[in-house]
């Protein structure tokens, strides 16, 4: 019998068996295929709270709040294990090419310096003095200068060790089949022959989160887009910060390859790479910086984000299962904000303080469509 099973081995339910452990729960941990392989894999790692931001409201709040805890989380993990995982909050790069692009970042510079962390207005020049390998066509830029990245694999991987260290039990390939209730409760959590007793469930199942809770009857809707990367390579060091530019960005990693992304496409479960999107990608990065028209492309992946309605995380109690919490829905920003949600599901369901959770994010805002 578990206190906590947490379905779902991306780098947010990683994060809450972390945790959860960590605040002294049993906890098992059930992937159904291995960990951190699906979103989490194909996420460039990005930590970007602003930069990817639409404006200000809790999702903001919320990532920055989550860029904020990232230090002390890195040094926790990386005095456990001795994994590189690869915490650079070095800056990013947004710029623009032309007069519309160069009025929407100023907009948003406008709004972003309330926030209080360090942003600065680049012209086109200075933007290249910066990074001397931008196009000489791009106009203006914005430099901020403590978002950054991490490797997000390794991040996961770190997670992952984290909580089995702390007595978690993983069980990999391990699908969901189905649940077992009592006096409106579940009781148990299903996966072929095995049932897995447990308290509470935490919902973490990303793109797939859906699909399990319609095994319940219960209304998650998070539907899967799809993002196609590449990795370009074969240049010496061709860009040293994240450059975000407006079709795309581009992740410089250690090993010196970079990752340019991703599409955002609403294909249904199809998780493979087309032409389409590869070229794209190519044109994206090439469009920023000319001399990855040299670059090799030295592999090409795809993963599934999980997108909501309204683009906001689903973190909470799901209405019809008192003991299922939802902790999914983070679309575009799963790495940044995966370890604070793992803390703040864990400070609920052990100490029973939902402070931490904004209630814009309580899956009871959504209203199952009529069953017929
Ligand atoms: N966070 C970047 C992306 O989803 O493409």
């Amino acid at each position: 019998m578990s206190d906590v099973v947490v379905i779902g081995g991306g780098i947010v339910g990683c994060a809450c068996a972390y945790e959860l452990a960590k605040a002294g729960a049993k906890v098992t941990l059930l992937e159904y295929g291995k960990t951190g392989m699906q979103a989490t894999n194909a996420a460039a790692g990005m930590l970007a709270p602003l930069i990817e931001s639409p404006g200000p409201g809790p999702m903001l709040e919320f990532g920055l709040r989550a860029l904020r805890a990232y230090p002390a989380l890195i040094d926790e993990l990386q005095g456990q294990c001795d994994l590189d995982i690869e915490f650079r909050p070095h800056g990013i790069l947004k710029v623009v090419f032309d007069d519309p692009g160069m009025l929407d970042l100023r907009r948003r510079f406008g709004w972003q310096r309330e926030f209080g962390f360090p942003i600065d207005w680049l012209d086109g020049e200075t933007c290249r003095e910066f990074e001397p390998r931008l196009s000489p066509r791009i106009a203006a830029g914005v430099f901020s200068a403590e978002e950054g990245g991490v490797n997000n694999q390794m991040l996961a991987m770190a997670l992952e060790r984290a909580a089995v260290a702390r007595g978690a039990d993983l069980r990999i390939h391990t699908r969901v089949t189905g649940f077992a209730t009592g006096g409106g409760r579940i009781t148990s959590v299903r996966s072929g022959e095995e049932s897995f007793a447990c308290d509470t469930i935490v919902l973490a199942a990303g793109a797939r989160s859906g699909k399990v809770a319609a095994l319940l009857r219960a209304y998650v809707p998070v539907r899967p887009i799809r993002g196609q990367m590449i990795a370009l390579g074969g240049m010496s060091a061709p860009i040293r910060h994240i450059v975000w530019g407006p079709g795309g960005y581009l992740v410089p990693r250690a090993n010196g390859l970079v990752f340019a992304g991703a599409t955002v496409e609403d294909v249904g479960f199809r998780r493979r790479t087309t032409n389409a999107g590869i070229h794209g990608l190519r044109r994206m990065a090439e469009d920023l910086v000319p001399q990855f028209r040299a670059a090799t492309l030295h592999f090409d992946w795809a993963g599934l984000r999980p997108g909501t309605p309204d683009a906001l995380p689903i973190i909470g109690p799901v209405p019809e299962w008192p003991n299922l919490i939802a902790a999914t829905g983070h679309f575009r920003n799963g790495i940044l904000l995966g370890p604070l949600t793992g803390a703040v599901i864990a400070r609920a369901i052990t100490a029973g303080d939902w402070s931490g959770v904004p209630p814009e994010f309580s899956p009871a805002r959504f209203t199952p469509p009529k069953r017929r």
